[in-house]
């Protein structure tokens, strides 16, 4: 027996020794395996005669294929067996569950009450022109008003037309794009996009959301607009919430409105009872929880440290000032509308049930106040 012989037959004792795929894996590496048997054999040719290279290189390569196959064979064989061996009625491992963002579920939320009355869901640009964020609301270069919308702008050539770039400061640069998307009214848009400011405190974030409506017709009135905030209030919040409209201003809109809604926590009255029971055991003690001794009126009443009125800010609104229809190629003599511009993470903050303090913990990535909604 010669030393290709030994070779073959200790292959074959090691082949039939294995039992598992791993094992398998190593004995095709030990035999067929860069620096295994086979090469090692191969190496010596260089050694030989000439002669005697063509028959030494035949026999290996005759006892490669027979190793190669018996492999194979064994490999099927393995293959067979574990899948057997893998009992499939077993649960499986079950890995952690994802879910939606609060402020994701939220803009699901608003879009889908819009869209029951008839509102179109757009998104405009997140980086955006001037010209769309403020020339075309009326807010011509260097006026004023720009400095209310603090501004992140863009490091990048400005257009010829449109101005600097900017990382749009709200949802009324879509106003503009809707117009001249649509041409003729009637207009019924809800843009909800990101938005982009530089403040940082407890209820203000960088990084924000709007949903901005849109209503342009003929005869379009103020009460259209308290009538679908109203609408929009009681959908979200509950039918017990009230909205108002509380004058102020806006360059884009005439008049121009801040939207309030009542306080969850003291129903509307700006004051808490610190020993009357309020409607549930659980609301009760949410409402002791945010007690201040500060705020203490009366021995039994204290101010709503929440919203220390009976009313909480929501958003902006207004009727669509005449030149802002303009710069949208609509008339202001035959067309009127309005707009409003509502922050979605501040909404959800004053949810009933929520009442966040600080709304940057939505954006702290901590998952155990994200698993919660
Ligand atoms: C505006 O942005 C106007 N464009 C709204 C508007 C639209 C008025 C249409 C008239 C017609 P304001 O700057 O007040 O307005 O922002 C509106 C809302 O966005 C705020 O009430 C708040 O809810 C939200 N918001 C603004 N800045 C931030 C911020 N940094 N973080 C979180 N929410 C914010």
């Amino acid at each position: 027996m010669n030393s290709h012989d030994d070779l073959l037959k200790k292959f074959e004792t090691d082949l039939n020794a294995i039992t598992t795929l791993e094992e398998y894996q190593r004995l095709e590496t030990n035999y067929l395996g860069r620096n295994g048997s086979i090469n090692q054999e191969l190496k010596k040719i260089k050694d030989l005669s000439v002669e005697a290279r063509r028959e030494f290189g035949e026999a290996v390569n005759k006892i490669k294929q027979d190793i190669e196959q018996q492999l194979s064979l064994k490999k099927q064989a393995l293959l067979t067996t574990e899948t057997l061996l893998i009992d499939v009625t077993l649960p499986g491992t079950p890995y952690p569950k994802g879910s939606l963002h609060m402020v994701t579920l939220a803009i699901e939320e608003i879009s889908r009450i819009f869209e029951h009355i008839g509102f179109i869901r757009m998104s405009y640009p997140e980086i955006e022109w001037e010209h769309f964020s403020f020339e075309t609301l009326n807010m011509p270069k260097d006026h004023p008003a720009r400095d209310d919308f603090e501004t992140f702008f863009v490091n990048a050539p400005p257009h010829k037309t449109y101005g600097k770039m900017v990382l749009s400061p709200h949802t009324s640069s879509g106003q503009n794009r809707e117009m001249l998307r649509v041409g003729k009214p009637p207009i019924r848009m809800i843009n909800i996009a990101k938005c982009y400011r530089p403040n940082w405190d407890a209820t203000h974030v960088p990084m924000f959301h709007q949903f901005e409506g849109v209503c342009i017709d003929e005869s379009v009135t103020i009460t259209h607009l308290k009538g679908t905030i109203d609408y929009f209030a009681k959908e979200f919040f509950g039918e017990k919430r009230e909205t108002r409209l509380r004058p102020f201003h806006f360059q884009f809109t005439e008049p121009s409105f801040e939207v309030d809604i009542t306080c969850d926590v003291c129903d509307g009255t700006g004051y808490v009872s610190s020993v009357i029971p309020s409607a549930s055991e659980e609301s009760s003690q949410r409402r002791n929880a945010l007690l201040d001794p500060s705020l203490i009126v009366q021995d039994d009443k204290v101010k709503c440290k929440v919203c220390k009125s009976g009313w909480l800010e929501l958003g902006g609104a207004g009727m669509i000032h005449p030149n802002v229809l303009t710069a949208g190629n609509i008339d202001p003599e035959k067309y009127t509308g309005w707009a409003f511009g509502i922050g979605v993470e501040r909404v959800m903050m004053m949810k009933g049930g929520i009442n966040l303090d600080d709304l940057r913990i939505m954006y702290s990535g901590d998952v155990r106040f994200l698993e919660q909604f």
